[in-house]
């Protein structure tokens, strides 16, 4: 049986630079634009990043073909990324890695000319959104509408100044207050006359994802908010083939859950109650810390244990478990954040035990490598004219996209066997099934 499938998809050389356009130059940008240039510079590594690191096997193991992912799709190069942010705070990339708190100072004054170059440019934002923060550096503007338009001049600026073939954004801001799907959302053109309107359905985050889609520029999110995820969008990103995915990075005590869950099922282990509490000092902490924003999260960190435990199918294991999440702000800690896990389990004729976790984590270095691979991969998804939502990063989000039909899968690592089933589908590979019958026949 040949190992290639019938075709490779036809992916465009990424050739010339790749704007990066970030929304928020808080802790998490800057951490994942000072990597990348302490990286280029030889001052570290790309930990935690699988298009820097990871490879991936193809055909029988008996080939012993395991390229570099980087090797094997055409991604953009470190040195073809070229940055640019939005935020209510004025401060250069520099400044603002200094505040966030995350790197040493002795890196950063290293990377300070090239930190330094990148000044904020004036942010959509509407305090009602997100209550803790109170900026100065704020676009105005009568509408939604007009608002979208001088982020679109922004964009075609940044193209022009720096002669840029191809952008993605990523949602690197705030997480806003919890709204749910409402009528302005069902369509493009109920949400086009939302932001004439002045809908207050339609928060910043939203308006950020317009102008992306409106110019084909792909749009990953970050954070919990709903912002990509309605069906205008799906509407856009369709209309104009832009690839989107979301929400809300996987990093720290999320990532750990849905790397236990997933084996406590495989070995049939039943969950009586999951009991999370974090504390961290960041600002993402202080903007958590006002109730609307911790619902969004909340919501976001809640559904991980259900799709993956599947307590409809396994009554007698999962039917009946309590599951509860806490987020502390806790300003000494700044980013290094800490999260204690309790899980109550149970075994062989019901027997409890008990698993203890208390992960020292450090937010934004988790966060960071996810920031490139989702640049990365969804550069790669536009050139190789994958659109609508992308499925295959779940790897990468708390709260994946999905269309309205399909739940989501959570499961780490059929998350990341998606991912690289896709990556071997573009490059016309056969799909690797771990069945291995036929080293026995
Ligand atoms: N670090 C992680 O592990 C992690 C994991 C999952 C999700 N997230 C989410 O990623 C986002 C960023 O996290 P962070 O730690 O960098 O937070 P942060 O507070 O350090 O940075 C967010 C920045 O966004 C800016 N901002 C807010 N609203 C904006 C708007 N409308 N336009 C432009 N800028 C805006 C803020 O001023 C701030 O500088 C948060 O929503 C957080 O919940 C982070």
């Amino acid at each position: 049986m040949s190992t290639m499938s019938e075709k490779e998809v036809e992916i465009a050389e990424p050739k010339g630079k790749l704007g990066v356009l970030l929304v928020g130059l808080g802790a998490v940008s800057t951490t994942f634009i000072a990597g990348v240039e302490a990286i280029k510079k030889g001052l570290g590594e790309p930990i935690g990043s699988l298009t820097q690191m990871g490879t991936i096997r193809l055909g029988k193991r008996t080939e012993k073909r395991i390229p570099q992912i980087s090797d094997f799709v055409p991604l953009a190069d470190l040195n073809d990324l070229v940055f640019a942010a939005w935020d209510l705070f004025d401060d250069d990339a520099y400044a603002a890695a200094v505040k966030s708190g995350v790197l040493e100072a002795d890196l950063l004054k290293e990377l300070k000319p090239e930190l330094e170059k990148i000044h904020p440019m004036k942010a959509v934002f509407d305090n009602r959104y997100v209550k803790r923060l109170q900026g100065t550096h704020v676009k105005q503007g009568k509408t939604k509408w007009d608002l979208a338009q001088q982020l679109i001049e922004d964009i075609e600026q940044f193209k022009a100044v720096n002669d840029l073939e191809r952008t993605v954004m990523i949602w690197c801001g705030s997480t806003e207050i919890f709204i749910t799907q409402s009528e302005v959302h069902g369509s493009l053109e109920a949400l086009e006359s939302g932001m004439k309107a002045n809908d207050d359905n339609i928060p910043s985050s939203m308006i950020y994802a317009y102008a992306a889609l409106k110019m084909g520029i792909p749009f990953a999110n970050g954070a919990p908010n709903l912002t990509v995820d309605i069906p205008a969008f799906l509407e856009l990103a369709e209309v104009n083939q832009v690839p989107i995915c979301g929400k809300d990075f996987k990093t720290g005590q999320t990532l750990m859950k849905t790397i236990l869950a997933p084996g406590l099922k495989a070995r049939m282990i039943g969950l009586s109650g999951w009991f999370s509490t974090n504390i961290l000092g960041n600002r993402d902490g202080e903007v958590l810390d006002d109730p609307e924003s911790f619902k969004t999260k909340e919501e976001s960190k809640l559904s991980v244990l259900e799709h993956i435990l599947q307590p409809d199918v396994y009554p007698q294991l999962y039917g009946d478990f309590y599951h509860k999440v806490r987020i502390n702000y806790y300003p000494p800690r700044r980013d290094n954040k800490e999260g204690w896990d309790n899980l109550d389990i149970f075994g062989w004729l019901g027997y409890p035990m008990q698993i203890k976790i208390d992960f020292l984590c450090r937010d934004s270095i988790l966060a960071a490598p996810l920031v490139l691979d989702l640049v990365l991969f969804l550069d790669l998804a536009k050139r190789a004219g994958m659109f609508g939502i992308q499925e295959w990063l779940s790897f990468y989000f708390k709260s994946p996209m999905t269309p309205p039909e399909l739940y989501p899968e959570h499961d780490l690592f059929i998350q990341l066997m998606k991912l690289k089933n896709t990556l071997r589908y573009m490059r016309g590979e056969g799909q690797i099934t771990h069945l291995g019958r036929d080293y026995y026949e």
